[in-house]
């Protein structure tokens, strides 16, 4: 079982914008690109834990909340993928462009609680994007957790993000093992073809002494979760974030619920547990 932790973590007045540069781009797929993001004296805006987010806005465009996928010393790093007005405007700028940024928001994934436990970290698509945070802080403090494992899933070859990731850097860190899958593959692609669900139960992991950090696609963690069941995972051992429902982040704009609970306040990441108690919209 593993708790999940709720303390905000809010810096400064949330709703005040920083005025940061987008000082990087880098294309990771046809249609998600990685902005790395400085203040303008070259610091990192806030610091955040792994799952938070941040909101960006773009000036006579809008605002978009979204996950931080990768922290340094001074630099944030958000990977967004092109699915609206504000994000179709993000994928038209080019480095040096200002915006504002405010931060962080939501509750973290249980970095603490899941101290000592093997980890299996199930991304799908722009999903592995939040999970990456915490698969970034599992290998910057190693020792703290026992085997990982990664299971990556997306459309076709050309949808792998964090190709340098999957394929060169995590495979090289000690006791860990990282599985790619594409529902179809194209004719230079060797690897495994196939359903993320359906691979994950081929893969045939233990649930002894294992937290899953699961996130994609909501039908995607729906058939993960039945799949993880059958292996004998229980609801407490699986930790999700909704981070797509993050909107205002503030518990204001009602955008968020459901049920009784405000992702925004409540999460956005939230134990199979915890979910099984709300009603079944997510
Ligand atoms: S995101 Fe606005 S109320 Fe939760």
């Amino acid at each position: 079982m593993v708790e999940i932790e709720r303390e905000c973590s809010c810096e400064k007045n949330p709703l005040v914008p920083q005025v940061c540069q987008i000082v990087e781009i880098t294309d990771e797929t046809p249609d998600i690109k990685t902005f790395k993001v400085k203040t303008m004296e070259g610091t990192k805006p806030f610091a955040p834990k792994p799952g938070q987010l941040g909101m960006f806005s773009l000036i006579g465009i809008g605002e978009g909340m979204f996950s931080i996928t990768a922290q340094g010393e001074d630099y944030l790093d958000f990977a967004i993928k092109k699915i609206g007005m504000l994000t179709d405007a993000l994928h038209e700028v080019k480095p040096g462009k200002q915006i504002g940024l405010r931060g962080p928001y939501g509750n973290t994934f249980p970095t603490e609680g899941c101290k000592g436990k093997n980890m299996l970290f199930i991304g799908g698509g722009i999903g592995l994007a939040p999970v990456r945070s915490f698969i970034r802080y599992a290998f910057e403090n190693r020792k703290d957790y026992g085997k990982i494992d990664i299971v990556y899933g997306s459309r076709t070859p050309a949808d792998l993000c964090f190709k340098d990731d999957l394929f060169k850097n995590w495979p090289a860190m000690p006791d860990t093992e990282v599985h790619v899958t594409v529902d179809k593959g194209d004719e230079n692609w060797n690897g495994h073809v196939g359903f993320v669900p359906a691979f994950v139960e081929e893969l045939n992991f233990s649930p002894a002494d294992t937290i899953v950090v699961l996130c994609g696609p909501p039908i995607m963690i729906k058939y993960c979760a039945q799949s993880l069941k059958k292996m004998g995972f229980a609801d407490d051992q699986v930790v999700t974030t909704l981070e797509m429902r993050m909107k205002c982040g503030i518990g204001k704009c009602g955008r968020c619920n459901i049920g009784s609970k405000y992702v925004c306040l409540d999460g956005p990441v939230f134990t199979m547990a915890e979910l099984a108690d709300l009603p079944a919209e997510y």
